[in-house]
């Protein structure tokens, strides 16, 4: 090991002194020089009058010089050939050398080189290390192999200790590992390096490589709100010249440092190298062994170097993530990795793979039937069990075996169907049980993809081989919702190729006599369909997979996957169809994928038709406070107030289902749906608002309420907020100031007059200030007077939402109504985003102010999503109003849609939501709370029940809004399953506001994936 390690031998240390003179008699340099910790050589950051930074390097007095040439040689290669990759360069000398050696401390020769430096973090301790990141760095380290192709030095082919081909060093150290478990762990991965990797290293090509890509060695640019980016790669003294994917499997070691699942590091670093310098089959091979060889003989190396000085804490530190790396692979079925590295290379995960799939293919038709009906010939019906089946609905009660067994019966006798067919690779939402989670959390990602088909016929049918084979394996896996009584065979094609067929849910008897290694012949029936409870609790059906590889798992190999690795997982089972022959024709078109639907709507929909998010949802099911993704992954919805007593409440659908199913027309008709609904909005206002108007959108209910006032004053102004929104109508648009000032506007108009928001944390007035209300109010009063002919009338939030979730200073709207009501003009409260309860202590944001408005204006929450809106007014209004033209709206009050809102106020006052949204909602703003107290990027924390807004700040004392972190906080709450969004005329309001049927639980779950987002690098402020 002596002559492969320098660190025996610790140099005089350089001091700053020495390098600034350094740099000024080699470089002409007039610098300030700072040290960097380094472990064998004298590094230093130089800087010059200018700025500049710099790197000086003065090397330990053992290296030799040709170590140093070849990392200039090699980077001055790099920078020829690809200027743009982040190396640092190389700066020559006065005499043009890129390095010399100089007598420093002790007096002994060092060589001395300079090197540009380079701006960023080590991407140690970063968080979060998105794959994103992971991929620029296998694609950065591509480029550097790319650019070092043809490149030799003979310093390159010095023995390192790092060299794969020498990792039998640490053989003779095993010793030192006194945990026997972690030693045999060590002796496996050797086990698997002599087997593997050995005999094929001198088959790979081979170059010099970097083979460095550590921790510290990685550099990263974080700036506030974006997503770390790479930055540079620095430190060549690693240099070697061996196979080339040796430089992969390094960095795929250190990216495994610490993971959970070292599969989901690694194999974005794998595609993005791939994508850019291809991988070859036997590269891919190797990898696996190669990285775990590297993390064996980092462990090993750590304790070598912690017995020869133990009282050296720095010496070990990469041990126990290496370790942890160690374990983590141990974990991963055999052979997996390394078809997840192949797929993630866009290859068939399994090598063997496309033989078997081919010869699958080419013997269609060949197969015996696998029941004894024909699934070419006989009426089969497909199935729609995806996520956003309409046949199963959203109620997850719909779900569970009994009415799940009854949906798929009826269906299947209403369509005449003997056989119903459960879709390959569709994503289901019923496989409920924790088994299917990957985690604690409701939103994590589920496996949720079916690698089988699924044969629906009664209890008892036989079950037939397809195909000569033999039984490997009969078990029974008897939790619910596993496979339940299951056998498996094994088959193998003329060429020798081997594969497996699935069958599960099966009736335990007619299984009981198999015995592993009994040979089955074709169109045998070798079992029978089970029934539930027995069969995993599933409705009668054979589940029918082929597996490619049973990855040592056998009768643990998974039925379902997660969507996150649907290739890898497909590929390994590929469709069972190309066995049991069912006719393409007979399964419906495909929905469409998520990107087609994006290209579809960009061309088909105007383009300013927002959507949300950098990689855009496309959500297929919504129950209570969930929406659920095309692949089945659940978000708790933290955002939507419109379905405001829970998406797809049962109680309201019904009453919309039933109405419309009887009668919709319009209001030229007597209904009692319409007058029972005016009534019950009525009785919920306070005197002398009685007379109710309906119509469809919140957008059509503000008009209303223009024309009211207008008719009822014969003025035409209008008072309205800063940074107000109140529809998207022409009118509306000229009295929203969010929209005729932001983007596209055409700005404001005569007649419109824009008050001072009331916000009492960024305004001029603030909160604690007993005055601030009336002080806002009195801008109100002075636009009122200086209105033309006075104002028509004054329209406001009650809590101003897209101003930013803004709570008005107690005593704002008496005093501002109390102005434009002495001007002669109308008070228009908008309740469009906080009426109907979300308040909690009141049910109308109004009252909370303690005033009663001349109109009211109800929209979004009231029809839970059914497009409904509403106007209340006061009998004199209404009277001013019926002046002889004629009010009609087609749709407006139309039966379904009063339906519609009955049900939901009859919702709100059975499950006493109102009470609940004060409950939830004080629990939520306490959390929230305690996240201020942590983040100081949390600069305010406001609302009231489930309406609230989190401010975010660069700075509490200046409040610089934190735009860009707003932004990035609520793209990774996304990531991890919450949606929200931001508001506000900096857009740095975080904008909560769910519907009302949120619990506790769902707030500590937005509280705990905040806490950890505003820890990250990117938002975290220290
Ligand atoms: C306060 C307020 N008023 C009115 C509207 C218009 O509602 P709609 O789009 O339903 O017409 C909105 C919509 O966001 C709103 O936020």
């Amino acid at each position: 090991m002596t002559k492969m390690d320098i660190g025996a031998h610790p140099p005089t240390r350089a001091t700053a002194e020495d390098a600034a003179r350094l740099a000024r008699d080699l470089y002409g340099l007039v610098v300030r020089a700072c040290p960097l910790t380094s472990e064998y050589d004298d590094n230093f950051r130089l800087e010059a009058a200018d700025g500049t930074a710099r790197i000086l390097k003065v090397m330990h007095p053992m290296r030799e010089p040709g170590f140093v040439d070849m990392q200039c040689a090699a980077l001055m290669a790099v920078a020829a050939r690809d200027a743009e990759l982040p190396v640092p360069s190389v700066i020559p000398d006065r005499n043009g050398r890129p390095w010399s050696t100089a007598a420093v401390g002790d007096g002994r020769p060092r060589v001395v080189w300079m090197l540009s430096y380079l701006e960023g973090r080590p991407i140690a301790g970063l968080r979060p290390v998105t794959a994103e990141l992971l991929e620029e760095l296998g694609t950065a380290l591509a480029r550097l192999d790319l650019a070092l192709d043809g490149f030799g030095h003979p310093s390159a082919g010095r023995e390192l200790k790092w060299d794969f081909a020498r990792a039998g060093w640490v053989r003779g150290h095993l010793d030192l590992l006194r945990d026997p478990r972690r030693r045999a762990l060590v002796e496996g991965v050797l086990a698997r390096y002599d087997a593997e990797a050995v005999p094929a290293l001198p088959r790979l090509r081979r170059s010099v490589v970097y083979a460095d890509a550590n921790e510290h060695n990685v550099l990263v640019r974080v700036e506030p709100g974006r997503p770390p980016r790479l930055a540079g790669l620095i430190d060549f003294g690693d240099m070697i010249e061996t196979v080339t994917v040796a430089e992969v499997a390094v960095a795929a070691a250190y990216a495994a440092f610490g993971a959970a699942d070292p599969l989901a590091a690694v194999l974005p670093l794998v595609a993005g190298y791939h994508r850019r310098l291809p991988l070859v089959e036997e590269e891919l091979a190797v990898l696996e062994p190669l990285i775990l060889t590297r993390l064996a003989v980092s462990v090993v190396n750590s304790a070598c170097r912690a017995a020869a000085e133990p009282a050296d804490p720095y010496l070990t530190i990469s041990e126990a993530p290496a370790w942890g790396a160690l374990e983590a692979f141990e974990k991963v079925p055999p052979r997996f990795a390394h078809y997840a590295f192949r797929a993630a290379c866009g290859l068939a995960p399994a090598p063997h793979g496309p033989a078997v799939t081919d010869w699958l293919r080419g013997s269609a038709g060949s197969f015996a039937q696998v029941l004894e009906r024909d699934l070419r010939r006989d009426p089969v019906l497909v199935l729609d069990l995806s996520v956003g089946s309409r046949t199963l609905g959203a109620d997850p009660a719909g779900l569970e075996t009994p009415r799940l067994a009854e949906t798929i019966a009826r269906t299947m006798r209403e369509a005449g169907a003997v056989v119903g067919v459960g879709r390959y690779d569709e994503a289901r939402t019923i496989y409920a049980t924790g088994a299917f989670a990957a985690g604690g959390s409701p939103v994590a990602e589920r496996r949720t993809v079916h690698l089988g088909v699924d044969l629906s016929v009664p209890p008892g049918s036989p079950v037939r081989a397809p195909l000569d084979g033999t039984v490997h394996a009969v078990a029974d896996n008897a939790a619910p919702k596993d496979y339940g009584p299951l056998v498996i065979l094994r088959h193998a094609i003329p060429s020798g190729e081997e594969f497996f067929t699935l069958y599960g849910h099966l009736d335990g008897v007619s299984v009981a006599g198999l015995e592993p290694g009994a040979a089955v012949r074709a169109g045998q029936a070798f079992a029978a369909v089970g029934a539930p409870p027995a069969n995993g609790d599933w409705w009668p059906h054979v589940h029918v997979q082929v597996v490619l590889d049973l990855l040592g798992l056998d009768e643990d190999f998974p039925g379902v996957a997660a969507a996150g690795r649907r290739a890898l997982w497909t590929g390994l089972c590929p469709d069972p169809n190309l066995i049991l022959g069912i006719p393409e024709e007979r399964f419906p078109r495909p929905e469409r994928a998520k990107s087609e639907t994006l290209a579809a709507r960009r061309k088909a929909l105007g383009r300013n038709l927002s959507v949300s998010y950098r990689e855009p949802l496309k959500i297929v099911r919504g129950w209570m406070q969930h929406l659920y993704d095309e692949t089945g992954r659940a978000y708790l919805d933290a955002y939507n107030n419109v379905p405001l007593v829970g998406h797809s409440h049962p109680r309201v659908v019904r009453a919309v289902q039933e109405q419309a199913a009887l009668l919709n027309t319009n209001t030229r008709y007597l209904h009692d749906n319409l007058v029972r609904y005016a009534e019950r909005l009525a009785a919920l206002m306070p005197a002398p608002l009685r007379v109710v108007y309906v119509l469809n959108s919140a957008s059509e209910a503000n008009e209303l309420a223009l024309r009211l006032a207008r008719t009822r004053t014969g003025r035409e102004d209008v008072i309205v907020l800063e940074s107000a929104y109140h529809g998207h109508t022409t009118g509306l648009i000229d009295i929203s100031p969010y929209k005729f000032d932001g983007p596209g506007g055409r700005g404001r108009k005569p007649w419109v007059h824009v008050a001072p928001l009331p916000d009492d944390f960024r305004g001029p007035f603030r909160r604690g200030d007993p005055e601030a209300g009336r002080k806002y109010a009195a801008a109100v009063g002075r636009l009122a007077s200086e209105a033309r002919g006075g104002p028509a009338a004054f329209i406001a939030e009650t809590l101003p939402s897209v101003a930013g979730q803004i709570v008005l200073p107690p005593g704002y709207l008496a005093e501002a109504y109390r102005h434009v009501r002495a001007a002669g003009g109308v008070c228009i409260a908008d309740e469009v985003q906080v009426g109907f309860g979300r308040l909690g202590t009141r049910f109308w944001g109004f009252e909370t102010q303690a005033v009663v408005p001349d109109v009211v204006v109800l929209g979004k929450p009231i029809g839970n999503g059914f497009p409904l809106a509403a106007v209340v007014t006061t009998e004199e209004i209404a009277a001013s109003f019926d002046n002889g033209m004629e009010f009609f709206s087609t749709f407006g009050g139309n039966p379904v849609a009063c339906a519609a809102g009955l049900a939901v106020l009859d919702v709100m006052e059975e499950e006493r939501l109102q009470e609940r949204a004060l409950r939830v909602g004080g629990h939520f703003i306490a959390g929230l709370m305690r996240l201020a107290g942590r983040h100081p990027l949390v600069g305010d924390v406001r609302g009231s029940g489930l309406f609230l807004g989190l401010e975010l700040v660069r700075d509490r004392r200046t409040l610089e809004p934190a735009a860009a972190e707003a932004a990035y906080v609520v793209e990774r709450l996304r990531e991890s399953g919450v949606l929200a969004g931001t508001d506000g005329p900096f857009h740095n309001v975080i904008k909560i506001r769910p519907p009302l049927c949120f619990s506790e639980d769902d707030a500590d779950i937005v509280v705990a994936a905040l806490d950890g987002i505003l820890s990250e690098d990117p938002v975290r402020k220290d």
